[in-house]
């Protein structure tokens, strides 16, 4: 396994508005509790006890956010066993998370990002971010990073032997358009090639559209607690398919 530890990059906070609000709405329950006790005197439990739960919402995303997401991407690459001669893309790669820790694996492959670098889905988003973090992995001569719409994929089909994406297909408005950006994905996999998505929401639509494209071995699984968004109903999900 690639050491989780060996990272230098920077990689910013996943939907900063989302974590801020879970510490905001923690304070705001704690208030309440603090008022009532100084006007009545009387400990009420109910914004305690909300309080403490937005509280460990925040805490979650963010050890998911800082932590646990670099440690369940390396445990899921780990199970890619790469030969480390890939054409691999990450697709909505952001500040690199994933796209470094693929270039660790590879000897002669490439790895290529595409995103289009918005601040709302990852704090500090943009290309010379990522740039830096490659470099600062000491894999930049390994990466390459590009800007584009995950819906239309700027590369030819059957382009990767592997595509990638973290978190990212999500952030697109409708299952429509969602179902769009697999169908990209799957598009410019070479026959042989596998995709790997992990993601919040629509993980489901995403293996049932791989699966109508003819994907063969489509699996889905929820990952663990390290890799939830607050709480088990935020919890992220994994799905591989392989393109016969
Ligand atoms: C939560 S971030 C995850 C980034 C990275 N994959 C990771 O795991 O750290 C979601 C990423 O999706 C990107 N994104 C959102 N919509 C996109 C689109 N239509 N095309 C390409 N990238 C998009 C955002 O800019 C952002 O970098």
């Amino acid at each position: 396994m690639a050491s989780d530890s060996a990272r230098s990059g920077e990689y910013g906070y996943d939907a900063p508005y989302a974590l801020i609000g879970f510490a905001i709405a923690g304070m705001v329950a704690a208030a309440g509790a603090v008022v009532v006790w100084r006007n009545t005197g009387a400990v009420v439990t109910p914004p305690l006890v909300v309080a403490v739960f937005f509280w460990l919402n925040a805490a979650s995303f963010l050890y998911t956010t800082r932590r646990g997401k670099f440690e369940e991407w390396e445990r899921i690459l780990d199970e890619l066993h790469l030969r480390g001669d890939e054409r691999v893309l990450d697709v909505g790669c952001g500040r690199g998370a994933v796209l470094t820790a693929v270039a660790r694996r590879l000897r002669t492959g490439r790895v290529t990002g595409v995103d289009l670098w918005i601040t709302r889905d990852q704090s500090g988003n943009a290309q010379e971010v990522t740039l830096r973090n490659a470099a600062l992995e000491g894999a930049a001569e390994r990466i390459d990073v590009e800007t584009g719409d995950m819906r239309a994929l700027p590369f030819p089909d059957a382009t990767f032997d592997l595509v990638v994406s973290s978190l990212a297909i999500h952030n697109v408005s409708s299952n429509a358009e969602r179902a769009r950006a697999v169908t990209e994905a799957w598009r410019v996999l070479k026959p042989g090639g596998r995709l790997v998505i992990a993601d919040i929401r629509a993980t489901r639509l995403y293996a049932t559209t791989v699966a109508a494209l003819g994907a063969t071995d489509v699996t889905r699984r929820r990952l663990g607690w390290a890799f939830w968004w607050g709480n088990p109903f935020a919890a992220t999900s994994l799905v591989l398919a392989s393109k016969a």
